[in-house]
């Protein structure tokens, strides 16, 4: 297995190009499903998920064909998926299992075909992560839905969905991309009521409009769509992955560097950006992106992971491993998941003073992170831990880079590309 060694203390400066959101990736690829007709994929990340995701595609029956994978910032990276006949319409435990995202699958092939089986994806590191919510949507719609032998089987009446409305009682980023893939094709009209409105749920809207459908409300927490015929084909770009330049505005600030983020869109990142700022570093709109600049020492946040437009829970190990350079106290609060601290022991290893009482973390300031061989157990922890390795004295080794691969395209390119001393190693 590959790690990442980092050595320490240098001062980032220049500028990364930021990528395709995975998040957003994750949930446009499903969208092949829903027509018989080519879907065409641009800026598409070259991440482990999208190209389990592809792979997932495949079993079922879709051809996908990339281009413009080239290595460096090249030409962008193209899929095109063709989707027209389905040959199966289940999505086995081994792909579930590798990519939790795999359950996006439901939504769109029970509005194609009637009918969906899907295995449960089981317990997960950052919390328990039910699909309830998922179920219950597509129920509200009108499907039939049953679990047998660790499968979830959706199936609509007289094979096709009806539509129908439905109030999330949490929100729900992937239940509300379920419930907006089925509703597309759906015979008549639904509601969702406090639907996710983070800026991924808009891209999908704005590629099922591309393909014909017709929904209301984009961006707002109450969606209307109204079901269609049939959808068409589509060339569409992924949004830039604002996790990604969250992630390395956060190693200018760790590092007190500067690092124009190309490619960023603002305004799908405030909560962020505001955070930057009241940690004290200076945000400035360069007309490709954002430039973020840290010149005087970091100060103490006060934070508390929330639902878009709130503060990310992607975001949050990243800013706790920066603030544990801050001057002062931070008070951090995570309300989305349960067991998302896991970065904070390996932290401490590192010499972060950083308390943990339940759901929320105190981290004590001013410490003088030193390098150590970490490892962590999800994406954005592993990223808290490359972050830490950033700003501590001498070498820090990050295990397990497969989670890093999930999410970060090129890591060490980038960050090597703006002055840190990166190298991926194999075997560690
Ligand atoms: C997505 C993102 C993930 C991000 C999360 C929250 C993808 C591929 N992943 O995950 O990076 O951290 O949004 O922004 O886009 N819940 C239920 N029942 C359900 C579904 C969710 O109780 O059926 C709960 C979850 O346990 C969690 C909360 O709702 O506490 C939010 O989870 P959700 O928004 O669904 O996260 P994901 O879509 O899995």
């Amino acid at each position: 297995m590959d790690s990442i060694r980092i050595i320490g203390g240098k001062r980032l400066s220049g500028e990364i190009h930021i990528s395709g959101a995975k998040n957003s990736a994750l949930t446009l690829l499903p969208c092949a499903l829903l027509t018989e007709q080519k879907l065409t994929l641009g800026n598409l990340p070259r991440l482990a998920d999208v190209d389990s995701f592809g792979h997932l595609l495949n079993e079922l029956g879709v051809s996908t064909k990339v281009s413009g994978a080239r290595k460096g910032d090249g030409p962008k990276r193209r899929m095109t998926l063709e989707a027209r006949d389905i040959a199966s319409t289940t999505a086995p435990y081994d792909m579930v299992r590798k990519m939790r995202a795999s359950i996006l699958v439901l939504g769109p092939m029970l509005a194609r075909m009637g009918e969906a089986t899907v295995s449960l994806p089981g317990g997960c590191a950052i919390g328990d992560r039910p699909i309830d919510l998922h179920l219950k949507a597509l129920e509200a719609m009108g499907a039939t839905i049953e679990i047998a032998a660790g499968f979830v089987k959706a199936s609509a009446p007289g094979g096709r969905i009806a539509g129908g409305d439905y109030s999330f009682p949490v929100v729900s980023v992937g239940a509300t991309e379920n419930a907006v893939m089925a509703a597309v094709l759906a015979k008549g009209t639904s509601q969702l009521f406090n639907a996710a409105r983070e800026p991924e749920i808009v891209d999908l809207c704005n590629l099922l409009v591309a393909m014909g459908a017709k929904i209301d409300g984009i961006g707002s927490s109450h969606l209307t769509i109204h079901g269609v015929e049939a959808l068409g084909g589509a060339d569409y770009d992924v949004m830039p992955d604002r996790i990604e330049a969250g992630s390395y505005a956060c190693a200018a600030g760790i590092t007190g560097g500067s690092v124009e983020l190309v490619g960023a869109k603002a305004d799908d990142m405030l909560a962020i950006t505001n955070a930057l700022a009241a940690a004290g570093l200076m945000i400035e709109m360069t007309g490709r992106g954002i430039k973020v600049t840290a010149d005087r020492p970091l100060k103490p946040l006060a934070i508390s992971t929330a639902p878009y437009p709130g503060f990310p829970t992607d975001m949050q190990a990243q800013f706790m491993a920066m603030l544990c350079v801050a001057e002062g106290q931070s008070f951090l609060e995570e309300t989305i998941f349960e067991n998302r601290y896991m970065h904070v022991p390996e932290l401490r290893r590192m010499g972060a003073e950083i308390e943990v009482h339940g759901r929320s973390a105190i981290v004590k300031g001013g410490a003088k992170l030193t390098g150590a061989k970490v490892m962590a157990t999800d994406l954005r922890a592993s990223m808290s831990l490359i972050l830490a390795g950033l700003a501590a004295e001498g070498e820090t080794e990050v295990m397990r880079v497969y989670h890093l691969d999930r999410g970060y395209e090129r890591l060490e390119d980038k960050l090597g590309a703006v002055g840190a001393t990166i190298e991926r190693i194999g075997g560690g």
